[in-house]
């Protein structure tokens, strides 16, 4: 088997041998490190890591990183993006005063990429979010979920989904698929809803399940989209087909999103921007990842969720780009760090925990990647000569990212 050899790691971050499972409340800070490292890769996993003093003699392929530093890739746990096209003249009507809801009522919004997606085929959705996927990958992040969503019927639902196993199959990110059927209420169902949840329990979930399409199942739970009531008979559904709920739960109101996704055992409640004591509380018995989007936050100008409240409270985040043409045309991490640390007033070790080793346990895949393990897959990032992680977060907006090794390949 090839091996890779990185020597002169100024210092090597997220290193953890042992135990690799979400980390909470004041331990998040903590960013296990070593100064003056070796990595070594064998194949597509790290073989082991360690002081200069013990590098090994040889190697297929060295890289000097001398006043570098090497961490993992991103592990960004929520994303939207296979979509047809931007939505920037909604951008402009919300700078003129438009709220992001007034505009949804509209018929704007996710109804207005649907109507988008279901006109372009599968090849040409395929190019534009591939395009996306090498430019996330390029900014560090290796691992991430992708929701449907924007088809809201059965074939253009499934087309996003086959889009998405395309991107799995093409590598050499590692990817989780959502089905996020129940996105909106499209326009035709506007006065007959339960026709739509119907078709979504009934036609589309054994159809996306019968596939294999899906990992997860995602409902957009909020005022002005799915009650309650819906959420839990979709996830119902959806869980006696074998797929797991993640939710959007809390971004537009406090409307009882996370308790119905805690009760249906979500793996992921995400969003959170609307959530009280109450919430901190439920999540703090439950098992299920509170997942924060502060990009979200930052574009549609709403508050940002209390990422600092509840990590103070003792809870584990992830945190995640959301990536979609509607509230977060971005999925750059380095940048998503530095906003979390502003505006939410993180530490950049809580930050960087969340979009690693936090993100990668919000898609369940905390075995594989989201820390310098040995016997994970070496999915890691080489920066820049740059001084530290503090410093990365600090000086943001620049491109701080020089090369990005996934699944042993140097891949940018
Ligand atoms: O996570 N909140 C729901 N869904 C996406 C946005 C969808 C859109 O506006 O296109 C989100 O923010
Ligand atoms: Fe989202």
């Amino acid at each position: 088997m090839k091996t890779m050899l990185l020597t002169n790691i100024k210092t090597l971050y997220g290193t953890r041998t042992g135990n690799t499972a979400l980390v909470k409340g004041a331990e998040m800070k903590k960013v296990p490190f070593l100064n003056n490292a070796y990595l070594l890769i064998e194949g597509e996993t790290i073989k082991h890591f360690g002081p200069m003093s013990e590098i090994p003699e040889r190697a297929d392929i060295l890289i000097d990183c001398s006043e570098r530093l090497v961490m993992p890739a991103w592990c960004d746990s929520h994303t939207h993006i296979v979509f047809a096209s931007g939505r920037e003249h909604e951008y402009i009507l919300r700078l003129s005063g438009a709220s992001y809801e007034d505009i949804a009522r509209n018929g704007g919004g996710i109804l207005n990429s649907a109507m988008k997606l279901q006109q372009t085929d599968e090849d040409a959705l395929f190019d534009s979010a591939s395009q996306r996927l090498h430019e996330i990958i390029s900014t560090g992040t290796g691992a991430l979920e992708i929701k449907s969503g924007y088809g809201l019927t059965l074939d253009s639902e499934l087309k996003m989904l086959r889009v998405i196993r395309r991107l799995k199959e093409s590598g050499p990110a590692l990817i989780k698929a959502t089905f996020l059927g129940a996105h909106a209420i499209p326009a035709a169902y506007k006065q007959d809803r339960e026709a739509y949840v119907n078709l979504l329990i009934h036609n589309m979930l054994p159809r996306v399940a019968g596939e294999g399409l899906a990992d997860y199942c995602d409902v957009f739970c909020d005022t002005g989209f799915f009650t309650i009531d819906e959420t839990n008979r979709i996830l119902d559904a959806a869980a006696s087909l074998g797929l797991k709920p993640k939710i959007h739960a809390n971004e537009l109101a406090n409307s009882g999103g996370v308790q119905a996704g805690i009760s249906r055992n979500a793996v992921s409640v995400d969003h959170l921007e609307q959530i009280g004591d109450a919430e901190i509380d439920a999540l703090l018995q439950s098992s299920t990842i509170p997942t924060v989007l502060p990009f979200c936050s930052f574009f549609l100008n709403i508050p940002f969720a209390p990422a600092r409240r509840m990590i103070d409270a003792g809870l584990g985040l992830a945190i995640a780009s959301d990536y979609n043409p509607g509230s977060s045309p971005s999925g750059n991490i380095p940048l998503l760090l530095s906003m979390a640390c502003n505006h939410m007033r993180l530490l950049p070790g809580e930050a960087f925990n969340g979009a690693t080793l936090n993100g990668a346990c919000a898609m369940e895949l905390e075995p594989l990647v989201g820390s310098i393990t040995p016997g994970k897959l070496a999915n890691l990032l080489i920066s820049k000569p740059i001084p530290s992680l503090d410093y990365m977060v600090y000086a943001f907006g620049a491109s701080h990212i020089d090369k990005v090794v996934l699944g042993g390949q140097l891949v940018y």
